[in-house]
């Protein structure tokens, strides 16, 4: 039987995945929408690009509202969400708590109920709290809740770098760790072309002004479009995550995991190195880290602990009955 993906969300993300996934010719694909028609439209417009493209990919849209709508999603293998509201300028990811986390928790609901075995990745923002709180939603295990951020971050980061130098941009391997916002922790140590490292290539300044831009590479985005965010790379970044997932790979992937001690963060989720097969997070890389990498690693958490503090006091609001998620996480 072929897999099935979910794609919760048909705006410009949830769309471009969709697709994505459709020309990779190897699962079924179901896009929702709250918005009537969106979803039903957008995939019978690429399931007409199947014989064109040669894909056999059965592309299905479905209006969902609460509770109701859900059914063609059932046993889904990978559910995506891509819901929420995306920044405007000047906005941070943080200012979507609320909204974003009363829409992916109706969301996660819906998803435990119809693809119970399902492996859930989260897109929307602000990142890593939306995933903790799409596995509190759930109750799925840390192996099934995935966060789509790392792979996103350095592709910036490889971007920059390989523009800087003239290099390739599959010669250029990034680390970028911590969680999807301002502090989010670009790993210059780690980073190599062709295994050169990229300190003994740039100079430090120029480096530091490219870690800058990638550490801000979607507000540039937000500032540039002005209504909506990014859309090609998040979405070609979470088929990356699809294709070690489905085919099993165990390519190591930066993305948002929930941690377990490692780095001496317990109960949160932050962006690491993630080994990804069809069990879903095989392993979390624990890398070894200097003093300083560590330091910034946890103010980046603490940072996310913020925002499941700001989720906890919202409880009522929100309307998700969960436990309380800031009180159990732990940072160093
Ligand atoms: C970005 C948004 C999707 O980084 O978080 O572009």
């Amino acid at each position: 039987m072929r897999s099935k993906i979910t794609v919760v969300g048909a705006g410009n993300v949830g769309a471009t995945l969709a697709l994505r996934l459709a020309e990779r010719n190897y699962a079924d694909i179901v896009l929702v929408d709250v918005v009537e028609g969106l979803a039903e439209g957008k995939a019978l417009d690429m399931l007409e690009a199947g014989p064109i493209v040669g894909s056999d990919s059965l592309v299905t849209g479905a209006t969902v509202n609460g509770s109701a709508g859900w059914e063609p999603t059932a046993g889904s293998d990978i559910v995506v969400i891509t819901s929420g509201l995306p920044r405007k300028p000047g906005m941070s990811r943080d200012d979507l708590v609320v909204t974003n986390s009363k829409i992916v928790a109706g969301v996660a609901k819906n998803v435990a109920a119809h693809a119970p075995d399902g492996m859930l990745i989260v897109v929307s923002n602000p990142l890593d709290a939306m995933a903790q709180l799409a596995m509190a939603v759930t109750g799925f295990p840390r192996q099934r809740v995935i966060g789509m951020a790392g792979v996103l971050d350095t592709a910036r980061f490889r971007t920059f770098i390989a523009q800087e130098i003239g290099a390739s941009v599959v010669d250029v391997a990034a680390y970028v760790l911590g969680g999807h916002g301002d502090t989010m922790v670009p790993l210059t140590r780690l980073s190599t072309v062709a295994g050169v490292p990229v300190a003994d290539i740039i100079p430090k300044d120029r480096l530091a002004g490219i870690v800058d831009r990638a550490r801000n590479g979607g507000a540039e985005i937000v500032n540039l479009l002005k209504t909506g965010s990014a859309f090609y790379a998040p979405s070609a970044a979470v088929a990356q995550m699809v294709d070690a997932i489905l085919l099993d790979t165990w390519q190591v992937l930066p993305c948002a995991a929930y941690l377990d001690g490692e780095y001496g963060i317990h109960g949160l989720f932050s962006g690491v190195p993630c080994r990804l097969g069809k069990e879903g997070l095989v392993e979390v890389i624990d890398v070894e880290l200097s003093t300083d990498e560590r330091a910034a690693l946890h103010r980046s958490a603490h940072a996310v602990q913020e925002l499941l503090e700001v989720i906890d006091a919202k409880h009522d609001e929100i309307g998700a009955s969960i436990p309380t998620l800031a009180s159990v996480a732990t940072i160093g």
